[in-house]
């Protein structure tokens, strides 16, 4: 794999003004020892995107959002497109959550648009997929995971723009994870299908894992090969945590 690991915070709804310090401490503790070794980005709400991008000014530590709209501007109240989101300094996004999936229905084509807006953004998409309990039981996470890649992968996309991160849901937010063995399986068949689609390029592209990840299980899960790195809830939020799960590399 040319490019280093590759670990994103995603945190969710939580963060206000004064969780500045708390980020703060995360770029110190970055560039004290981590930078050369690992990418680390953080994606707080979008209120505290600006401000994070000037905190972290210079330090390397990327700075993504959590969604955003397909469209480029007009009438959608509420809304935040890719280039809003680059204007504030990020340079990643996060699309297709699990959690928007399910709280808000999105489906893969509405992930596709949302992609595709921000490739044209010039940003990287970091594209979750993930199967929930009752797939993986009746043997389908494999294929649900085909489905997702399939229906949320724009045309005229480079490898260069996008990152994947498995998310299976039933992993998310539980403690609970997948055993080493059915993560080494998911990410080498997710290797296999980009490799298809993307030629060499799909060989570079950072595929997470996340779901559950905390410092005392990351050593062991971020050790498998091509998982590329982490997509981590719960335990960006704290710096020691956060900085704790990227030191297994
Ligand atoms: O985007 C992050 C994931 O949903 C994982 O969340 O680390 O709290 O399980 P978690």
């Amino acid at each position: 794999h040319a490019r280093k690991p590759l670990v994103v915070g995603n945190w969710k709804m939580n963060g206000l003004k004064a969780s500045a310090s708390e980020f703060g401490r995360m770029v110190e503790g970055y560039g004290a020892g981590l930078r050369h070794r690992v990418q680390l980005v953080v994606c707080p709400p979008v209120t505290l995107l600006s401000t994070f991008a000037v905190i972290a000014l210079g330090s390397r530590v990327g700075i993504g959002a959590q969604d955003c709209h397909p469209g480029t501007h007009g009438a959608h109240t509420g809304d935040i497109s890719a280039e809003m989101i680059a204007d504030t300094g990020a340079a990643f996004v996060i699309v297709g959550h699990s959690e928007r999936r399910i709280a808000h229905r999105e489906s893969d084509a509405d992930a596709r648009g949302k992609v595709k807006a921000v490739h044209h953004a010039g940003l990287i998409a970091i594209l979750c997929v993930g199967e929930t309990a009752e797939e993986r039981k009746a043997g389908l996470a494999l294929q649900v995971i085909d489905g997702q890649l399939e229906g949320s992968l724009p045309e005229g996309l480079t490898g260069d723009d996008l990152v994947v991160a498995y998310e299976p849901v039933w992993a998310i937010g539980t403690g609970v994870t997948p055993s080493l063995s059915d993560i080494a399986e998911m990410h080498a068949h997710i290797r296999l299908r980009l490799v298809e689609r993307f030629g060499e390029e799909g060989g570079r592209i950072h595929i997470l894992y996340g779901g559950s990840v905390k410092p005392s299980n990351a050593s062991d899960i971020l050790a498998i090969s091509d998982v590329n790195g982490a997509l981590v809830g719960g335990a960006s939020l704290k710096a020691a945590d956060f900085l704790g799960i990227a030191s297994a590399y």
